[in-house]
């Protein structure tokens, strides 16, 4: 039994057959899937999806890419559904310096915003990082993000920074490129971290891995990301299924 923690069954890429998708994951034997909402598009759909379906959770928050279009109104929002019963995290938040849509200054802000609401009502938050690992720690730990703890969604960083991540609470998910021949990095930190901070995800439709790579990523693909990180670990797939499983259940307060 596995669980996918960070998927977008509500991206456009999905429209045709998001039904057909989900059968497929339930029939691979994923436990459950927290799909994330980071917008004002895609807020709404991932509600829907996790009032639809029993084993399909709910992360919601504000993109670091969409940063600039937060009003003090969504904030409000994004509080008001941390209530609802299917939503578990606050996500996914964080520093995009690669894309930089939104200027770094509103992103800093947004994402303060955000580590203060989730302390405020104790909900793990999920983390999006790109190029921005220095920002990224100092808020953090301004912030006092370790008291609620949460994800690095699709972790990529060196094993300092793991480490880093690590003393602040946080697991680390893994994703696709764990499964890329030369992802030495991924390979690396996903054999280095303690067992019990480990989790993993797709980010579908995004990030698909091997032996898909290159075409549409899905929730049932879940399984590769296990078996590469299993092999790495030496261990059964089986058991690494388990403990990561047992390890998002944890966090995220799933029955
Ligand atoms: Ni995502």
């Amino acid at each position: 039994m596995l669980i996918d923690t960070h998927a977008h069954l509500n991206d456009e890429q999905f429209i045709e057959d998001q039904e057909a998708v989900i059968e497929r994951a339930q029939a691979a034997g994923l436990q459950y899937i927290i799909n994330v909402g980071f917008n004002h598009e895609t807020i709404p759909t991932t509600l829907e999806l996790a009032e639809r379906y029993d084993f399909i959770y709910a992360a919601v928050g504000w993109h670091p890419q969409d940063a600039k279009d937060m009003n003090p109104e969504d904030l409000q929002w994004i509080e008001e559904l941390t209530h609802h019963p299917k939503v578990v995290a606050i996500g996914e938040i964080g520093l995009d310096y690669y894309w930089d849509t939104s200027p770094r200054e509103v992103q800093q802000e947004v994402f303060r915003q955000q580590i203060r609401l989730a302390r405020k009502v104790k909900m793990p938050i999920i983390i999006h990082n790109r190029d921005a690992h220095e920002d990224l720690l100092t808020i953090l730990r301004e912030e006092h993000a370790e008291e609620v703890g949460g994800i690095m969604h699709c972790f990529s960083g060196s094993w300092e920074l793991a480490q880093e991540c690590l003393n602040l609470n946080f697991y680390l998910s893994f994703g696709g490129p764990v499964t890329f021949k030369n992802a030495k990095r991924p390979k690396e930190v996903a054999t280095q971290v303690p067992l019990d901070r480990l989790l993993i995800e797709t980010d579908c439709p995004y990030l698909t891995p091997t032996p898909f790579r290159g075409k549409r990523n899905e929730s049932a693909y879940v399984q590769y990301v296990a078996e590469a990180i299993a092999e790495l670990r030496q261990l059964p797939v089986e058991e690494l299924g388990q403990i990561t499983s047992e390890n998002a259940k944890r966090l995220l307060g799933l029955p």
